[in-house]
């Protein structure tokens, strides 16, 4: 057998390995961990234990996953964290801190620490009693300690130093905080808004860069005004996108690009980057034939136009018969397919700077 055979039958044998048990021995992983903070897109199961209606822990939620476990993910199978941890070689499933039965192995790859329903704005975790990002902060403190218990100062330092941070939230600020409580509406208008969640998300990127993160993903905001939930809202009967959502998506999006930009420039030690996601969730609906989504204003939960988290119950509601057809699991979630999909298109977007 010539080198060069061996050689690629090894990268095959890389390839292969990487959907399955035993495939890091192959490939060094990108990076050291994956580290989230945010709302329920990263959020594996953080609001299990909590005294809030926010919670994903009961079926149909999980039903695709192995075993079929609610584990408290809000999708039919894996979320986007997962999918992150896996394209970067480091492992299949990205737990949550809250989680129980963490080895230390798993606690040295990365963790998150997100909560479903939080946001930038303050008041956001504190009206449905959810997980604050300042309190996941302090989480992170606890994590560094059982590091260094684990495995030491350098060495944790070094992990430190080569994950990848992903921070995903702002858009239950604008769903459920701005939109459909009063107490932020009626003092505030779409763009002074924004302003506070941009002032809150700044001041959260430099408390992660204090900690030591020297490479963020920042994930933008989707056009929330499409998610089946708010097109029950305010969509009419027709159940349209609802526009001044949208406005504010994108208001958001661009401010934050700016705020990331100076984030990044002034932070000499970490590298901050915008991870779009409202381009190809914007696609995903308006040409979802393009991708094989016959269903992309309807949840697969029940009639898919309002139910999550708790209304997402298989005591009350059934589930489609073939959730690959939809973009979202819930009316508020997308399905592991869709988010799939969002997570290609952001390493083929941003790949080569997240992991370069
Ligand atoms: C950032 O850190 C400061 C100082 O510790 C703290 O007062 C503030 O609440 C933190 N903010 C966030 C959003 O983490
Ligand atoms: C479910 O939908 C997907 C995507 O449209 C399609 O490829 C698949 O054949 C469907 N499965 C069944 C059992 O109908």
């Amino acid at each position: 057998m010539t080198p060069p055979l061996l050689l690629s039958l090894l990268l095959v044998a890389a390839r292969c390995c990487r959907c399955c048990h035993g495939w890091s021995s192959f490939q060094k992983p990108a990076v050291t961990a994956v580290i989230a903070f945010g709302d329920s897109i990263v959020d594996p199961g953080n609001n299990n234990g909590l005294h809030t209606v926010i919670k994903a822990n009961h079926p149909p939620y999980g039903k695709d996953l192995f075993n079929h476990e609610a584990t408290g993910r809000y999708s039919n199978g894996l979320i986007p964290t997962d999918l992150i941890a896996q394209e970067l070689g480091v492992k299949l499933l990205l737990p949550a801190y809250l989680g129980v039965d963490l080895s230390p192995e798993d606690l040295l790859t990365g963790v998150s620490f997100a909560s479903g329903a939080t946001g930038f704005d303050p008041l956001t975790p504190l009206v449905v009693s959810v997980i604050s990002l300042e309190q996941q902060l302090a989480y992170f403190d606890e994590y560094r300690g059982k590091l260094v218990d684990i495995a030491g100062e350098d060495e944790t330092a070094r992990i430190i130093d080569g994950a990848l941070f992903v921070v995903c939230a702002g858009t239950d600020d604008v769903a459920n905080t701005y939109f459909t409580t009063p107490f932020r509406s009626a003092e505030y208008d779409i763009p002074s808004y924004v302003e506070l969640l941009v002032g809150g998300a700044e001041e959260f990127l430099r408390n992660v860069s204090s900690r030591g993160a020297r490479k963020i993903g920042f994930v933008g905001m989707p056009p929330v005004g499409c998610v089946p939930s708010q097109r029950t809202l305010g969509g009419g009967l027709a159940r349209a996108c609802e526009p001044k959502r949208n406005e504010a998506a994108q208001l958001y999006n661009a401010r934050i690009q700016e705020m990331v930009a100076d984030a990044d420039r002034d932070l000499a030690t970490t590298m901050v980057v915008f991870l779009d996601i409202y381009r190809v969730l914007d696609d995903l609906m308006e040409r979802g034939d393009k991708y094989g989504f016959s269903e992309t204003t309807r949840g697969c939960c029940g009639t898919g136009t309002i139910e999550v988290t708790g209304l997402c119950d298989s005591r009350f509601v059934s589930v489609c018969d073939n959730v690959s057809q939809h973009v979202f699991f819930d009316s508020y979630h997308p399905t592991e397919r869709a988010y799939r999909i969002i997570v290609k298109d952001i390493f083929d977007n941003y790949g080569q700077v997240l992991i370069g």
